[in-house]
């Protein structure tokens, strides 16, 4: 049976940590510099011993150190190590640093970014499906993460070496992004006076079903509207109807015309409305 660490016990460390028992991993030690984490770990790991400082070598006998403090953090941690007798394999959780971040551990231990593609809050294991992202030039441990990871019931992406940031630009637009239009969209809702309660509910639910319609199908098959209609008059009565919000105007013109090449109109309505929206609408 495999032995972990977790040092860093937010809510990705309790949530990795919840994780690894599911896929046969034996959580022996969790580190957390400060209380209330420190407790909760205690309590969430009765038989595991809980550890304070990094330095403390609680790990000595663990196949696997997994890392989850903050990402800026994470280069901290591995000088930290480099100094103490280093751990077989050290492996973190952030994905926008890379396996970079453990430059000071290069060629002294085996090192992997480990990095699930999901919002946790350390109340409970990562969800099963999650995709995990794994960057490693280290083959023996990624077939070993690789394994982990399928026996938690969690997707490895193995990543090729140097890519990871990217990848995880690509999460960020994909998560993050279309938070910044559902508050534009929430103001506009507000503008024609439907209740916030009401409104988040009913935006959440269109946005699952888009996301469930992009799970099953390509962009050009999934995408719906007035753009994949190739209905000018309608994308024109839209600039009109938010240009007294520059940010929801703006937004609609460079998410419509990158839209355009998704929908795969014919020439002359994907120019014309390629026309409309460069002129905003006026
Ligand atoms: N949460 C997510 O959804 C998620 C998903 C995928 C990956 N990740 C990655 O997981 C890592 C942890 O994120 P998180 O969301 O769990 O953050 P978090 O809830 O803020 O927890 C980070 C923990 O790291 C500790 N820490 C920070 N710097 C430290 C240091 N120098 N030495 C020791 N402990 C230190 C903090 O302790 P203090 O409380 O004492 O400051 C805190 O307990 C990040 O790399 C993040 O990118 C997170």
């Amino acid at each position: 049976m495999m032995r972990a660490a977790v040092y860093g016990y937010g809510r990705a460390g309790a949530s990795l940590a919840r994780t690894l028992p599911r896929a046969g991993v034996q959580v022996v030690a969790v580190g957390a510099r400060g209380e209330p984490a420190r407790s909760r770990a205690a309590a969430d790991h009765p038989g595991a011993h809980i550890f304070t400082d990094i330095g403390s070598q609680a790990w000595r006998d663990v196949d696997v150190l997994f890392l989850a403090v903050t990402d800026r953090s994470v280069s901290d941690v591995a000088r930290a190590l480099a100094t103490t007798e280093i751990p077989r394999a050290v492996v973190h959780l952030a994905g926008s640093r890379g396996l970079a971040a453990l430059e000071p551990l290069e060629g002294l231990s085996a090192l992997a970014m480990f990095h699930p593609l999901a919002s946790l809050d350390g109340h409970g294991p990562i969800p099963s499906g999650t995709v995990v992202g794994i960057e490693t030039v280290d083959l023996a441990l990624a077939s070993r993460l690789e394994a982990l990871a399928q026996a938690a019931g969690l997707l490895p992406w193995t990543l090729r070496p140097g890519q990871a940031v990217r990848y995880h630009a690509a999460a960020t637009i994909a998560a993050n992004h279309p938070v910044a239009l559902f508050d534009v969209a929430l103001q506009l809702l507000d503008d024609v006076g439907v209740r916030a309660g009401d409104a988040r509910r009913g935006l959440a639910r269109l946005l699952r079903s888009v996301a469930d319609n992009l799970e099953q199908r390509p962009p050009a098959e999934a995408l719906t509207g007035a753009v994949a209609r190739g209905d000018i008059d309608t994308v024109h009565a839209h600039l009109r109807a938010v240009a007294h919000r520059p940010d929801a105007h703006a937004l609609y013109r460079a998410l419509s015309t990158r839209l355009l090449p998704v929908a795969g109109l014919d020439h002359e309505t994907e120019d014309a409305l390629l026309r409309l929206l460069a002129s905003g609408g006026d």
